[in-house]
């Protein structure tokens, strides 16, 4: 196979992710739990080149989202050798050199600005460069190595509701679950885009500032399990009160252990602050309706699909909000095209629509 394309999607957490444990390897020190959307996409074409290369929205890029792609493929490859020869099979992928790849990728929403682009960057990555790779790897495995790179990626190799356990001593390899599929509650997430701009503390960057510095981490640290434990259950019995409240809880407590770091990581903009109260009054006036805050300025608002135009309509208008974006539950990454081969069971083919995909 010489190209392969996959699409993924990002996710966002209702139970946050927030802090690493300290023996490396990426686990982090907390359970999390997200929802896929659909209605942003990332497209990720993989083939053979001569040397590795990443172009991002149309960008040549070189540095640390560069370096983390190559870590990627090298972990794929790697792990595809350890596999060999545990079950003591002969040469074949994984030994020798790794074939380079000249990467393609498109986000069709803002790049680094909060909205998780990193977990559906590298969700594609890991099943286009499976595919061209040859490396067979199963989704649960796609999930711990990309979870390795960048934690939240592990989870958008899966639809739906999913949750990531938090990594302990021995959890080797850590990956993310599903946990109700993409129709089990009609939700909808309306981001109000509060900016254009890339952030400037990157999520890796701050959560490693807050476990080194705040005095609040021990507190986030024995907090979240709990509230994960009720986002997951209530997710579960579809009762949206509890999930939306403890939804804010674990943003609010999330934000203010990064608050307390030192310096104090502070992510919000005057939209982000305006956007939360009006939630809050919305609620008030009967609307359900409950914020989110990633590592970066925008708000998402978690309601019922059947509340998701009154709720955008409310949202759109307040000052600094520079539009909205309502997004359902997604399906896991996928492979859309492979060249050589049939697209893998349940790939579904998406139309290109207007641009040639990853162009
Ligand atoms: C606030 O997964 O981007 O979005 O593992 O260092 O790459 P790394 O961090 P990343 O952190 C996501 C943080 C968050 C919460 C969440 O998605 O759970």
């Amino acid at each position: 196979m010489t190209h392969a394309i996959a699409v993924a999607h990002p996710n966002i957490a209702l139970a946050k992710y927030w802090g690493k444990r300290e023996h490396g390897r990426n686990l982090p020190s907390v359970p999390s739990l997200s929802i896929t959307l659909a209605g942003m996409t990332t497209t990720t074409r993989v083939e053979l080149a001569a040397m590795d290369t990443l172009e991002l929205n149309g960008v040549a890029t070189v540095g640390r989202a560069c370096e983390r792609a190559v870590a990627l493929l090298d972990l794929i490859w790697q792990e595809a050798g350890r596999e060999r020869q545990h079950e003591g099979q002969g040469e074949g992928q994984g030994e020798g050199e790794r074939p380079r790849l000249r990467i393609v990728s498109h986000n069709d929403f803002p790049t680094s600005a909060g909205l998780a682009s990193s977990a559906s960057a590298f969700a594609a990555l890991a099943v286009a460069a499976n595919a061209v790779l040859a490396t067979g790897h199963s989704t649960e495995r796609l999930s711990s190595l990309a979870r390795r790179i960048s934690a939240s990626a592990g989870r958008s190799l899966y639809g739906g509701f999913v949750e990531l356990p938090a990594g302990g001593d021995e959890a080797e390899p850590l990956f993310a679950r599903p946990l109700a599929a993409v129709d089990h509650w009609p939700l909808r997430l309306v981001v109000a885009v509060t900016t254009e701009t890339e952030k400037e503390v990157g999520s890796t960057e701050g959560m490693n500032a807050t476990s080194r510095t705040s005095p609040l981490y021990a507190g986030w640290l024995a907090a979240a399990p709990d509230i994960f434990a009720r986002i997951r259950a209530a997710v579960l019995a579809r009762d949206l009160e509890t999930v939306g409240l403890a939804v804010e809880e674990s943003a609010l407590t999330m934000h203010a252990t990064a608050l307390a770091a030192q310096p104090g990581i502070l992510y919000w903009n005057g939209a982000t602050v305006e956007v939360m109260h009006a939630v809050r009054r919305l609620r008030r006036q009967g609307l359900p309706a409950y914020f989110t805050i990633d590592a970066g300025p925008h708000v998402k608002v978690l309601t019922l699909a059947s509340h998701a135009a009154a709720v955008t309509t409310e949202i759109a208008a307040i000052p600094g909000v520079l539009r909205t974006i309502s997004a359902e539950p997604g399906e896991g990454a996928r492979l859309i095209e492979a060249s050589g081969t049939e697209p893998a069971e349940g790939a579904r083919l998406i139309e290109p629509s207007g641009a040639e995909p990853g162009a």
